[in-house]
């Protein structure tokens, strides 16, 4: 299979209106969602909204047997209309009474953060606890910790407790596959303990390379119960379902004293510019062409469009940069426009689709000048009135 980029060249142009662009390669999509369902295909696989909501993505995922999770209200309605009646998980630390009313009445499996919340629910619902596995390599995405306002200390829990289900998600990039086993090992005793129990829920937290086999040889070996068919479970995979499978591509404005400023930066790559140690970011300079350019290498850094000194994806070394040229941003299928950032007001790039066939689809339009003007403008303005 051709990098991408060369199957860009000639399709994809980057131009003053349009000098940023996001492109899923569809087949790698699909790929890595049949190598989640083909290693564990006893569960339910439920992709977390929050790593990339497209609706067109999520249509394909539904096509395929997938359910969803939703970590708002919003993200519920979202995944509803992609792929209505799909197996939906509700979480979030601050659902509403009123959300959680909605969620139940629309039948959305919902996890309550807390046992107060637990006291809000009509219907059978499961629990999100604390499996307490430590921390990991990413503390800021690390929950399972003495202390964490996400989900009760699994060893902490009323002895008579009658919940539907029982929910952990550990942390992202940087848990461990023990860690994540044992997470999974702490919440089938849970179940084992609670015989009303009907699912689990697994959450995600895979790094973006992740196999999913080494994750299913070890969940069968050190969780066999999980295969038992006894309880539904579920799985809700981000980043290891879609960091690989976009890149992001964004024009050369100016270059100057070795720094090339391109149009993507902290608004997109939110936790590469604000934690550059946790999150990496593979960049590669190309031509106006999409073609690596010759030449021998030298440091040059790449900075983003954003009014702050730290707006800065990072360094390479490449033959020198030029404007007109473009910078592929791996990595960019997780976590990137989903994060985006309203700082400066720059507008969100265009998403698209390359289809195994070479047609390029479009999965968001981005957003244009009027989106913006709308998003700030006083509500109550009559309409001559914003210009
Ligand atoms: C509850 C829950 N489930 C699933 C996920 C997805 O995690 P990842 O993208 O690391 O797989 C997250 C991420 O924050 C989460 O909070």
């Amino acid at each position: 299979m051709a990098e991408l980029r060369q199957r860009l060249a000639g399709r994809l142009r980057l131009d003053d209106e349009r000098p940023s662009a996001i492109v899923y390669d569809l087949a790698q999509v699909q790929a890595r969602a049949f190598e989640l369902k083909h290693a564990l295909p006893e569960f339910q696989h439920c992709p977390a909204l929050k790593a990339a909501p497209y609706e067109a993505l999520l249509r394909h995922f539904g096509g395929w047997g997938f359910g969803f999770e939703a970590a708002s209200f919003t993200e519920g309605l979202v995944a509803a209309r992609a792929w209505p009646g799909a197996p939906l998980l509700y979480d979030s630390p601050a659902k509403t009474r009123t959300e959680i009313a909605r969620a139940q009445a629309l039948g959305w499996v919902l996890s309550a953060n807390s046992l107060d919340e637990l006291a809000r629910t009509q219907a059978p619902c499961s629990l999100r606890v604390n499996t307490r596995t430590g921390r990991g390599q990413v503390a800021h995405t690390s929950v399972a910790v003495a202390g964490s306002r996400f989900g009760e200390d699994f060893e902490e829990l009323p002895g008579d407790l009658d919940c539907a289900g029982w929910h952990a998600h550990i942390g992202s990039q940087g848990c461990t596959l023990d860690q994540l086993v044992l997470s999974a090992r702490r919440l089938a005793d849970l179940a084992l303990r609670h015989p009303r129990t009907q699912w689990l829920n697994l959450g995600g937290g895979l790094p973006a390379q992740a196999a999913y086999a080494d994750y299913a040889a070890a969940l069968r070996a050190e969780v066999p119960e999980l295969f038992s068919g006894r309880w539904r479970v579920y799985t809700e995979m981000g980043r290891s379902l879609l960091a690989t499978t976009a890149r992001a591509y964004t024009r050369v404005e100016y270059v100057r004293r070795g720094v090339a400023t391109v149009h993507l930066g902290a608004d997109f790559l939110l936790r590469r510019v604000y934690r550059p140690d946790d999150w990496p970011c593979p960049l590669q300079p190309l031509d106006g062409t999409f073609a690596l350019r010759p030449g021998p290498p030298c440091t040059q850094t790449i900075a983003g469009p954003l009014c702050f000194a730290g707006d800065v994806l990072g360094t390479v070394q490449a033959p020198p940069i030029a404007e007109g040229d473009i910078v592929e941003i791996g990595l960019a299928g997780a976590y990137t426009a989903s994060l985006w950032s309203r700082h400066c007001s720059r507008r969100m790039p265009p998403v698209f689709g390359l289809a195994a066939d070479g047609a390029l689809q479009t999965l968001s339009a981005g957003e244009s000048e009027a989106d913006l003007l709308r998003l700030w403008r006083q509500a109550d303005l009559p309409t001559q009135a914003a210009g």
